[in-house]
């Protein structure tokens, strides 16, 4: 009697270490515990043992109940909190972890070029205005007096998207559009996209921007013109800027003007005579010819405008001496990271 409860003792303690989770160690509860588990079975009925050896039996029973009841439990205890830390693991952060550095983006410098112009023009009391893209060719040739025959009119140099709509050529387009909505006065900048059907090449793209400037009062000459866009010269590019007006020609002003800007290897230059220095032609501009004016039915006796169309493209070209117009398009990050 008395080995078969050692044997039994051992046997169950050791089923009891052998179990490897909360399931198996359950099952083996049952088999030892249970109803009919082999110690609630080998258990002694103390009635039948002999007399002399009901003290020693009495006391390893005992010893196995309790040694097995406690063996199960702490074990039981041991697998739960093993599987608590494994859950806290799972869901709880690790604060050693390094942050993710943030990546903010940045204003491209088309963007940037735009907002100073744009700061500068409302100084001025310019509204900035919105016209399509995709335009009738009445507003980008007809209405601007270019005539049927102009070669800014050919396939060759224009998208077409089909014989009255056209990719706009220039924000002039804009101008018209404007001015049949309104009466004067008129004061708008309407920057934009515009299209021409150049090969890209490190000065050409047959999408770039330009910002249109329109202004219709009583008295308006070209003398104001002229102040308004060395005043935009200054704003961009400081003080000592030199600029140039040299005589051009458009359809839809008269006279016409284009201004350049002195530039040398790295943005624009400050010494008149600097031998690296060369002209770099920004914007066409003009005296609103009376006959565009007319076709809006403003009295052209009256009023009298200027207006001007600047490359975005060749502003930000001087003011950030950037030398290849393909790097604007193409995104890449080492780019327009520098700005
Ligand atoms: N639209 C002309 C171009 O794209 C630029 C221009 C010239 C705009 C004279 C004007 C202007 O408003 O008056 O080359």
């Amino acid at each position: 009697m008395e080995e078969t409860l050692l044997r039994l003792e051992a046997e169950a303690l050791a089923a009891i270490a052998a179990a490897t989770d909360l399931a198996s160690l359950e099952e083996v509860r049952i088999k030892l515990v249970g109803k009919k588990g082999a110690v609630t079975l080998g258990l002694p009925n103390m009635r039948d043992v002999p007399a002399d050896q009901k003290r020693l039996v009495g006391q390893l029973a005992n010893r196995l109940r309790q040694g097995v009841e406690e063996a199960l439990s702490s074990r039981r205890l041991a697998f739960e909190a093993t599987a608590r830390e494994a859950a806290r693991a799972a869901t709880s952060l690790d604060l050693s972890l390094p942050g993710r550095v943030p990546t903010p983006g940045r204003r491209h410098p088309l963007t940037l070029v735009l907002h100073e112009l744009v700061d500068i023009f409302a100084g001025f009391g310019f509204q900035v205005v919105d016209g399509p893209e995709v335009e009738l060719s009445y507003y980008n040739f007809t209405a601007l007096a270019i005539p049927e025959d102009h070669p800014a009119r050919d396939d060759r140099d224009s998208f077409y998207i089909n014989q009255d709509v056209v990719l706009r050529t220039e924000t002039s387009a804009v101008q018209v559009r404007y001015m049949e909505t309104h009466e004067p006065p008129v004061r708008i900048i309407a920057p934009g996209r515009v299209y021409r059907r150049d090969a890209v090449d490190s000065t050409h793209s047959h999408t770039f921007h330009q910002v249109e400037g329109l202004l219709v009062d009583r008295g308006v000459s070209f003398a104001d013109l002229k102040g308004i866009l060395y005043a935009l010269a200054r704003g961009l590019f400081g003080e000592g800027v030199i600029a140039r007006f040299t005589p051009d020609y458009f359809p839809f002003t008269e006279p016409s003007a284009q201004m350049g800007i002195w530039r040398g290897p790295n943005g624009i230059c400050t010494d008149p005579k600097d031998p690296a220095g060369r002209w770099l032609e920004i914007l066409g501009c003009g005296m609103v010819d009376p006959q565009v004016l007319a076709n809006v039915g403003y009295d052209s006796e009256e009023y009298t405008g200027f207006a001007f169309g600047v490359g975005l493209e060749r502003l930000a070209i001087l003011k950030y001496g950037i030398d290849d117009i393909r790097l604007f398009f193409e995104n890449d990050l080492r780019f327009s990271g520098q700005f």
